[in-house]
C-alpha cells in the first residue's frame, strides 16, 4: 500500500483521474470498477474533462459498477446507476454492451451477483478499482463484519449507512440492503485507488490505516493489497499518528 497525502480534494482528484487515463492509454480494453458517491465525484468530472481534451477512447473498456441500493431504480437520482449515467457515461464513450451495473430491482439478486462475478472472471479480473470509504469504514456495501472472502453479495445495511445514505436522495428513502462487489474482488483487483477527503473522514482513515486489519473495519483490508494507493487530502489525514 502506498499512501499519498494531497494538499486538497482537487489535487487528489486530479491524480486519480490521471491514473485512470494512464491505464486506459496503456490498456484500451481495461476493466474499470468505479464507486459512486461524493468522494469520486470530482475525479469523474476531471476524468471527463481530461479524456475529452486528450481524445481518450473508452469504447473498448469494460465498466463495472461497484454497488447499488437494493430496490432503488436507476432513474432515482440517489441510485449509483444515476450517478454513473450522469457523471461518467454521458460524456465518455463507453459502449453500452460493456457497461455492467447491478440491477437493484431484480427478483433474484443472487443471480445478479453470480452474473457480475462471471463478467469479471471472464474478462480477466478488474484492472483498476476506485473506491471511497464510508463513515463506518465500509467499501462499496461491504459493511463492518463482512468476510474478506466474499465476491458479489447482498448485504444488510448498517444503521450508519442507511442514515448517511439519505444524503444522496431528494426525499427520505427506506434503505435496507445493498448489492455489492466483495472484498475478494478488491484483493484480486490489479490496482486499487482508495480515496478519502475532508475532516469527517479523518477518524475512520486513522483507524483503517493505523489500527488493526480487521473485518470490523472493512477499509483496513487495503493494507493487504500489494498494489493499492490510498489517496487522501490533508483534512482526512489530520488524525494520522505516523
Ligand atoms: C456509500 C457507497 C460507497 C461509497 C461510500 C462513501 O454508501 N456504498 O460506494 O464509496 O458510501 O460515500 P461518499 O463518497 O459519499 O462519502
Amino acid at each position: 500500500m502506498q499512501l499519498t497525502i494531497f494538499k486538497d480534494y482537487h489535487a487528489l482528484s486530479q491524480q486519480a483521474a490521471d491514473e485512470i487515463i494512464a491505464l486506459v492509454k496503456h490498456k484500451p480494453d481495461a476493466v474499470l470498477c468505479l464507486a459512486s458517491g461524493s468522494t469520486p465525484l470530482l475525479t469523474c468530472r476531471l476524468l471527463t474533462e481530461k479524456a475529452l481534451a486528450q481524445h481518450i477512447d473508452f469504447s473498448g473498456c469494460i465498466f463495472i459498477g461497484l454497488d447499488e441500493w437494493v430496490g432503488i431504480p436507476p432513474e432515482n437520482e440517489g441510485s449509483c446507476a444515476y450517478f454513473f449515467h450522469n457523471q461518467v457515461f454521458k460524456d465518455l464513450n463507453f459502449s453500452s454492451s460493456r457497461i455492467h451495473l447491478f440491477n437493484a430491482l431484480s427478483e433474484n439478486p443472487e443471480q445478479e451477483c453470480e452474473a457480475m462475478n462471471k463478467v469479471i472472471f471472464e474478462n480477466g479480473g478488474i484492472d483498476l478499482m476506485l473506491v471511497g470509504v464510508g463513515m463506518n469504514g465500509h467499501i462499496g456495501f461491504n459493511e463492518p463484519g463482512v468476510s474478506f472472502d466474499l465476491y458479489a453479495h447482498v448485504a444488510e445495511l448498517d444503521e450508519t449507512t442507511t442514515s448517511i445514505g439519505q444524503k444522496y436522495f431528494k426525499e427520505a428513502t427506506e434503505l435496507k440492503q445493498g448489492i455489492t462487489l466483495g472484498l475478494k474482488h478488491l484483493l484480486e483487483s490489479k490496482k486499487v485507488l482508495m480515496l478519502a477527503n475532508g475532516s469527517k473522514k479523518a477518524a475512520i482513515i486513522q483507524k483503517a490505516l493505523e489500527g488493526e486489519i480487521t473485518n470490523r473495519l472493512p477499509a483496513s483490508i487495503i493494507r493487504r493489497h500489494p498494489n493499492s494507493m490510498v489517496m487522501i487530502d490533508e483534512e482526512a489525514a489530520v488524525m494520522l499518528e505516523r
